[in-house]
């Protein structure tokens, strides 16, 4: 039977999980709490949400517990080749000029922040693949991080059913997989220059291992933060990017209300955020 959270218990859950890993739910959202927090009582066999608030912080198995909580928190809804006009803007005019800057390094490091199963990652590894014309000789490395074990354990493994594959064009598809039992799988050479590692975009001292980035996507995650909590996570990217390097957010998403130090560039209808070269001029 479901259990309806009173509000002492949304505020202590609230505060709890908004402090521990970042994810914010308002009042608007507390029904999402409440289903996810249900989801997770019966699997730990917590008689109350007053139980299982103790369990979370003071169980053994606590740290374990409160990953699976994130899971169920978060969704994970993803696809290859997502949102056109962002990947033709990658395609003519994100990915052309990390190439100019990138040259005299012939490197390029790549982040997908937030990268659920890796759909996005791998779908950056196909593009520059397909569009670095000496792409052999450049060293690039993508990541794929995110906060949920499952999505990354799925992520390495690399197969995808109909719905994810359904907008990556048919050459592209041809070359870059193999089908076998009714699934796709992302042929190896594609999938070495992907790795996946968890990491809570919240968390300060993680963040401050990713540096000299090139290319930030950071897509359909910053939605689940309220305003102090995305200026934190912005403040992480800008530490983590180099010069001249780019920064997109999700199709949909906005930057409007959180002060940030890059320069936004409109191309068509979507955003690319630049970090700039420090100035040193008087
Ligand atoms: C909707 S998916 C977006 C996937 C992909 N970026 C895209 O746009 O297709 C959101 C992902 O953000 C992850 N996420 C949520 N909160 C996070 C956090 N604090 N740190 C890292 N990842 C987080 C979720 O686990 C989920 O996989």
């Amino acid at each position: 039977m479901k259990m309806i959270l009173s509000s002492v218990m949304y505020e202590k859950f609230q505060h709890f999980i908004y402090s521990s890993l970042g994810l914010y739910f308002p009042v608007n959202k507390k029904y999402l709490l409440e289903n996810s927090l249900n989801t997770r009582l019966a699997a730990v066999q917590c008689d109350s949400f007053e139980d299982y608030f103790l369990y979370l912080q003071f169980d053994a198995k606590r740290i374990q517990e409160q990953v699976e909580l994130a899971n169920c928190l978060t969704t994970n809804e993803t696809f290859f080749f997502r949102d056109q006009v962002q990947i033709d803007c990658l395609r003519l005019y994100v990915i052309p000029e990390l190439l100019k800057f990138g040259q005299y390094r012939q490197s390029l490091r790549i982040w997908s922040a937030g990268c659920s199963t890796g759909e996005e990652a791998y779908t950056l590894a196909i593009m520059l693949e397909e569009y670095v014309p000496d792409c052999r000789d450049w060293q690039i490395d993508i990541i794929g991080t995110d906060i949920n074990e499952e999505v990354l354990r799925k992520a390495r493994i690399g197969q995808y059913d109909d719905y994810a594959i359904r907008n990556i064009p048919a050459p592209l598809l041809k070359k870059y997989f193999t089908v076998s039992d009714g699934h796709y799988e992302v042929r190896n050479t594609i999938k070495q220059r992907v790795t996946f590692s968890k990491l809570n975009l919240f968390d300060s001292r993680q963040m401050r291992t990713m540096q000299d980035v090139d290319l930030l996507l950071c897509r359909n995650v910053l939605i689940y933060f309220d305003a102090p909590g995305r200026r934190q996570i912005i403040s992480g990217f800008h530490h983590a990017l180099r010069a001249n390097s780019a920064f997109m957010i999700g199709f949909s998403e906005t930057l409007s209300q959180v002060k940030n130090e890059f320069r936004p560039i409109r191309w068509d209808r979507t955003m690319v955020y630049y970090k700039e070269e420090m100035s040193f001029a008087s």
